[in-house]
């Protein structure tokens, strides 16, 4: 377990790719708290970030920037299963990678090399400068914009397939106008705005369960977190299609239950964390669409409610693609 040694004393300071020392000095230094973490969208840019990650007794540090989505619940979540996971010599991808934690989290548990990818120009900017401010080896960290896997696909056919990718994708629904405009002017735009994908808010996790695999070394895993607004019941088809067979509840929701990976037996894809989160305010103005895709497409409820409260269903999906 690689640790940083950062302490927020103005006389701390660490090196970037460059060479450059950038301090922490006179930087606003907030501790991480998930019930605090809507508010982490819109810190000054520059502030940073400290999240502490008990189980290994360390700390990561997030510069933040309002364009570039910082990390909620469901990133913490998914940071405890990384925690939780092997990664010494590993190559990794970090899809979706906003901020950069999951793919630092993974470089920081000894993963040999990790790439960074994200449609944003400034998350790929923050994911960078995150990893170095955690004082990873430069060498060992590749960082590609690309709309999916655009860019990355012929990049790992060059260099090789990954043995994990991590995910936490975007779930905002989104118009097809919305995205074009937000490729085409180049423009910093607000860090939601990024997240608007696809009618049912499922454009880029689609894509990662469709090509996932195909970048994988044969035994290699993916690791994502997906919700039911987007759909539980086409996850499950789409990961039975190209994983082949999973563990599946026999409840109406095909994904309400969670199970130990190493039980699994002979499933390629399991629910190994399932969660469900109060549903944030700016979910609200989607109800609405949520509750026409339950009648147009058949699916489970997207939200529940309990004691006048509002919840999403957070699936965490581990797959493996099998050794040939
Ligand atoms: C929910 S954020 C997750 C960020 C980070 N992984 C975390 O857990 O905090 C989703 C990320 O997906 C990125 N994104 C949106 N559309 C994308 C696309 N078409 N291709 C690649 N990344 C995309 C957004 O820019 C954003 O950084």
């Amino acid at each position: 377990m690689h640790r940083p040694e950062l302490t927020t004393s103005a006389a701390d300071s660490t090196a970037d790719s460059q060479g450059v020392r950038m301090s922490l000095e006179n930087r606003e230094i907030v501790v991480y708290d998930s019930s605090q973490s809507h508010h982490y969208q819109h810190l000054a840019p520059g502030s940073i970030l400290r999240l502490e990650l008990e189980q290994v007794g360390t700390s990561i540090f997030l510069e933040t920037n309002p364009c570039v989505w910082a990390p909620t619940a469901f990133t913490t979540e998914m940071c405890q299963l990384i925690l939780a996971d092997t990664c010494i010599g590993k190559r990794v991808l970090d899809f979706a990678a906003g901020s950069g934690i999951l793919g630092i989290v993974a470089g920081m548990q000894g993963a040999r090399q990790v790439i960074f990818t994200d449609l944003n120009p400034q998350a790929i900017v923050m994911a960078t400068r995150n990893w170095h401010l955690n004082q990873l080896p430069p060498g060992q960290a590749t960082f590609l914009e690309s709309n999916c896997f655009e860019a990355v696909s012929p990049y790992l056919q060059q260099t090789g397939k990954v043995d994990r990718i991590y995910s936490n994708p975007p779930t905002f629904p989104g118009t097809r106008e919305f995205f074009q405009k937000l490729v085409a002017d180049r423009e910093p735009h607000a860090a939601s705005d990024w997240n608007h994908n696809g009618r049912w808010g499922r454009f880029v996790t689609d894509a990662l369960i469709m090509q996932g695999g195909t970048l994988l070394n044969p035994g290699g895993e993916i690791l994502f977190v997906t919700t039911s607004r987007q759909g539980a019941r086409r996850t499950q088809q789409l990961m039975d299609h190209y994983w082949g067979p999973g563990m599946t509840s026999d409840r109406a929701d095909p994904l309400d239950y969670a199970h130990p990976w190493t039980e699994r037996g002979e499933a390629n894809w399991v629910v190994v964390h399932r969660l469900d989160l109060p549903l944030a305010d700016y979910y609200w103005e989607f109800l609405p669409l949520y509750e026409e895709m339950v009648t147009s497409l058949g699916e489970v409820e997207p939200v529940v409610e309990k004691g006048g409260i509002l919840y999403q269903k957070l699936y965490f999906i581990r797959a493996i693609k099998p050794p040939t």
